[in-house]
């Protein structure tokens, strides 16, 4: 049955996601736009192909003004997490993801994939605060640091890998650093987001209550 079946009015939703690395915002997120019909961009996609772009033409990554250039001609239709998902690629995001003018050329994409009818769930880590404050709703997703790292290193097992957990906590709180400290919008819950620690709830409890808040803020 469709929403418009179900006698919902349709309008543009947007729904904003944040939270630090492996805390299960991505899967709610895709449960979420699944759900509601919705597109869904997962942002820390964008800041890993920029730093894997520059990395792949040999330039460095900490020249702003050449990682900007490369920000702005990212086309987001191509992105995909399995081809982005190293390691290296993600503490070269972090990297690149402190820079303002990196940072204003890919929220400027961001907000543009919101606007896709009818509506989309980003996920991130400013998205409540920077790319969607008008948001119709927000979350911020959360777990312990050493819940996180178990999560991560399962995943990598589950996938055939190798993983160190000591190494893949330390990479954690180093990133939870660099993400919490920087300047430019850094990771902290939106004033207005409903806060969700997955650390005993677990991803698929998250969800239901997520539902149950949008369907609240949907009216229905
Ligand atoms: O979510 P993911 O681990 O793929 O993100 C990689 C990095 O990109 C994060 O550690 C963060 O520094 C940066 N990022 C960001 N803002 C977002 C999404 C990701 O700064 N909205």
């Amino acid at each position: 049955m469709t929403e418009a079946d179900k006698g919902f009015s349709r309008r543009h939703i947007v729904i904003a996601v944040d939270g630090p690395a492996a805390a299960g915002k991505g899967t709610l997120s895709r449960r979420l736009a699944e759900h509601y019909g919705l597109h869904h961009l997962d942002t820390g996609l964008t800041y890993r192909a920029t730093a894997r772009a520059l990395a792949d033409r040999g330039l460095p990554l900490d020249d702003e003004a050449l990682a900007a250039e490369v920000a702005a001609t990212l086309d987001l239709s191509g992105l995909d997490r399995a081809v982005l998902s190293a390691h290296e690629t993600g503490e070269a995001a972090s990297r690149v993801a402190v820079m303002p003018a990196v940072r204003r050329a890919l929220v400027e994409a961001q907000r543009r994939f919101a606007l896709t009818p009818p509506g989309a769930v980003l996920d991130g880590r400013d998205i409540g605060t920077v790319v969607c404050p008008d948001a119709l709703i927000k979350f911020y997703v959360t777990a312990t640091p050493a819940t996180r790292a178990r999560r991560r290193h399962d995943e990598i097992l589950a996938n055939g890998g190798r993983a160190d957990l000591a190494e893949i906590l330390a990479d954690i709180e180093r990133r939870d650093a660099r993400d919490t400290g920087r300047t430019d919008s850094p990771l902290r819950p939106a004033a207005d987001a409903h806060l969700l620690d997955t650390t005993e709830m677990g991803i698929e409890t998250a969800f239901e209550a997520a539902r149950t808040l949008v369907d609240a803020a949907l009216g229905r």
